[in-house]
């Protein structure tokens, strides 16, 4: 029953009071209180990353695009916390660009390279000259730049092994090569060590032999081998988007299935998406894809609540879903012991299914744990996030984040930018996620004929 809430760090920053901004302290200057309460924010992803192990895809277009040593600086960042890093790169406009030089055409085939000899000696080439450039600039350390004091040491080696993809479709892919097997127990050497470690795509066979491999591949087998926290791909695209083209902050493993099978995706992120589903499956609690175009995008992605990219999620035994007919004697009996203390609002049977089409619940095992619905006001673009819910029993497990989150993913598939909630004593737990205290004017017009002046509810919006 764990379930992973979107930003993933357990302890989400919480600003106290989150409109406000923070006012002067004595002694101290307004931005001086901002640094601080900026810093005080990022606190509890720290904690909660330190000491876990992520694995970080680096396209060879990231490095022909110039963002090399801007990433080498946030990940020695994350180093310097005590993440336990390791990067595989890629090379494909490396090795294109020493192909072109030698006048030789690169061939392909279902979109994957045919490594012939001389792809193979450009492959070589490209990583080399990769590899070095990556650990030149691992080694700054220039007073006055974010690398000052960095002394970060980068470990590489034969640690991938690799087999032929081989002949398919009569097609012969010659050394282009997939991932065999990853050497665990070295990479966990080196990082125990406090290194950083750096993988090419490039793998050899027990027969001496070196295969051309794809980053993708790499990183996806070595989060998976390594049972890593973490993979994050950085990519041109950046997150995987749906059909408007809205960005798809959190899916599950599930959603990424439909992704790939409706073949909407472009080849690319088909692709990325493809090895991110594998990791998951894997066993790699989650994915990122984000872009590398943005300055800082990894930072942005680990230390900001809605991150810059689409974050999958390993699928657990429990199923987020939108709820249907069958579900109305269970959210009956989830909701009932709440509405008796006064938490939530009375709903009688009939009411629940009428409305079933507005809940979404998480289910185990045929038991549904917990519960919320969405009311939408299309005309005002805002909606009602009602009859929050987590069986007491497994509360605290981020249950209740998923549902938020889902709500919120239905509420702008619905065209609505604002979300609204009512409470009487969950207040703080709302503050956390983004939402700010508002008044019964701010509510739309046909729901503040109903407000119950007795109850006294907060009204509680969130801009999506
Ligand atoms: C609010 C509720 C849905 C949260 O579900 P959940 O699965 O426990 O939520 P998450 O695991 O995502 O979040 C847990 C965190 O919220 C905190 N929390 C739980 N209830 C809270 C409350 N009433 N006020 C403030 N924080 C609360 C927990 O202490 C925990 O904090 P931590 O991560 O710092 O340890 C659940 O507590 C619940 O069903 N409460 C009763 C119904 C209710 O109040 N619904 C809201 C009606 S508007």
């Amino acid at each position: 029953m764990n379930a992973p809430p979107r930003s993933d760090a357990q302890p989400l920053a919480p600003p106290a009071v989150p409109a406000a901004e923070p006012g002067p302290t004595p002694g101290a200057s307004l931005d001086e209180a901002r640094f601080v309460a900026w810093l005080r924010q990022v606190a509890p992803y720290i904690h909660a990353f330190r000491g876990k192990t992520f694995v970080i895809g680096v396209p060879g277009e990231l490095i022909h695009a110039g963002h090399l040593n801007t990433l080498v600086q946030d990940l020695s960042l994350l180093h310097a916390m005590g993440m336990r890093i390791v990067v595989a790169h890629g090379s494909r406009p490396q090795v294109n660009e020493q192909l072109r030089l030698r006048g030789v055409e690169p061939h392909y085939a279902e979109g994957l390279r045919i490594t012939d000899s001389a792809a193979l000696e450009c492959a070589k080439e490209a990583s080399g000259e990769i590899r070095l450039d990556l650990e030149a600039a691992f080694s700054q350390g220039l007073p006055n730049t974010p690398m000052a004091h960095s002394a970060v040491r980068v470990v590489s080696g034969n640690l991938v092994t690799a087999r032929p993809v081989g002949i398919v479709d009569g097609v012969d892919y010659q050394q282009t090569g997939l991932v065999r097997k990853i050497d665990v127990q070295t990479i966990r050497f080196a990082l125990n060590s406090g290194a950083i470690v750096l993988l090419s795509p490039l793998g050899y066979s027990p027969t001496g032999e070196a295969f051309n491999l794809s980053m993708e591949d790499v990183a996806a087998s070595t989060a998976t081998a390594l049972d890593a926290d973490k993979l994050i791909v950085l990519t041109a695209e950046g997150g995987i988007t749906d059909a408007d083209a809205t960005l798809l902050r959190e899916i599950s493993e599930a959603d990424a299935k439909r992704l790939l099978a409706a073949d909407a995706l472009t080849a690319d992120a088909a692709f990325t998406l493809r090895h991110a589903l594998r990791a998951c499956e894997g066993g790699v609690a989650r994915a990122h894809i984000i872009p590398f175009g943005l300055d800082g995008s990894v930072l942005l992605e680990l230390f900001q609540h809605d991150g810059v990219g689409t974050m999958l999620v390993e699928e657990t035994l429990e199923a987020l879903r939108e709820a249907g007919p069958d579900d109305v004697g269970g959210l009956l009996a989830l909701l009932r012991p709440l509405e008796e203390d006064g938490t939530l609002v009375r709903r009688d049977r009939g009411l629940i299914e009428r409305e079933i089409g507005n809940f979404t619940v998480i289910e185990h095992d045929g038991v549904i744990f917990g519960c919320a619905a969405l009311y939408a006001f299309p005309e005002e673009r805002i909606g009602e996030m009602a009859a929050l819910a987590v069986n007491p029993a497994v509360q605290g497990r981020g249950d209740g984040e998923r549902l938020l989150r889902r709500i919120e993913q239905r509420a702008r598939a619905a065209g609505l930018n604002r979300l609204f909630v009512l409470t009487t004593r969950t207040m703080h737990w709302f503050l956390k996620r983004g939402f700010v205290v508002a008044s019964v004017d701010q509510l739309p017009k046909a729901r503040q004929g109903l407000y119950n002046w007795q109850r006294k509810s907060l009204v509680l919006i969130k801009h999506l």
